[in-house]
């Protein structure tokens, strides 16, 4: 599909969208799954084919019917008065949007926003997203796909300060933090902390222990929450825009 035009009336309608998207999330309390959806439509980027991305496809059954994408079908569902009230917002920007003010009403760092996301009707093969039960190669396997690198991983990887793991989803079960609806370093604390039975860790979390790469980015994070906010909010953007290139 053709980029959207972003003239005065497509910005007119991304502030109310903006708007309407931190009351609808603070209301509800349904930042994590936001945050969640977000990510999902873009990280089927892959930066050799340049198919995938921040692009909207995730709303088609197609796609949030992926084994990974259990439950984001709420969140598709949520926004879509959003979309109807905004109608010239295409679906990858309003997902974009939706993922950065879950950080932003959560306490999280300002992720800078640029519109002109174009929606594609093309849904990626199934298997593009990271399997938890999995190690350091396939994450970097995943994730360098994207075109990413070991800090974007690490940095992306605390949006687990939000949210939680739904046996009837995933087959995981619990939250990383003590306060799952509050966007700060504690996922990195609790890391460092080590097994806890009352919080969970993924495979893929612990991997971030393990290797030496990971490790370093996960005791600066702990030790400076300044330093992952920054390094967060760069990381977010690139994800954000994964397929898309501002203008
Ligand atoms: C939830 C895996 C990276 C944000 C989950 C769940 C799994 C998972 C298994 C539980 C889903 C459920 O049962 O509802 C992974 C793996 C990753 C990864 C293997 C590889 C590093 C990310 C990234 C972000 C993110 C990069 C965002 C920056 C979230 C959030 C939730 C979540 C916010 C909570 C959703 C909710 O509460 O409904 N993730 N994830 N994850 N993930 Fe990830």
């Amino acid at each position: 599909m053709a980029a959207p035009v972003v003239d005065a009336e497509y910005l007119r309608q991304v502030d109310r969208a903006r708007r309407e998207l931190r009351a609808l999330i603070s209301s509800k309390g349904c930042a994590p799954i936001m945050l969640r959806l977000a990510w999902h439509d873009a990280g089927t980027y892959d930066v050799n084919t340049k198919t995938g991305g921040a692009n909207g496809s995730i709303r088609y059954e197609e796609e949030y019917t992926h084994g990974s994408n259990a439950g984001l079908k709420i969140a598709i569902d949520l926004v879509e008065p959003i979309k109807t009230k905004n109608p010239r917002i295409t679906y990858a920007d309003l997902y974009q949007l939706a993922g950065v003010v879950a950080v932003e009403v959560t306490g999280g760092p300002t992720v800078e926003f640029i519109p002109g996301r174009r929606d594609s009707s093309v849904c990626p093969r199934e298997g593009r997203l990271p399997d938890a039960k999995k190690g350091a190669p396939h994450l970097r396997d995943i994730f360098y796909r994207m075109g990413l690198t070991d800090k974007d991983i690490v940095a992306l990887s605390g949006g687990h300060t939000l949210g939680r793991a739904h046996p009837e989803r995933s087959g995981f079960e619990g939250a990383w933090t003590q306060e799952p609806l509050k966007f700060d370093n504690s996922y990195f604390l609790e890391l460092l902390k080590g097994e806890s039975e009352r919080l969970l860790k993924l495979p893929t979390d612990k991997t971030l222990l393990e290797d030496p790469g990971f490790r370093r980015y996960v005791e600066l994070y702990a030790k400076d929450e300044d330093a992952f906010f920054k390094d967060y909010a760069e990381s977010h953007k690139k994800l954000s825009e994964l397929g898309f290139t501002p203008r």
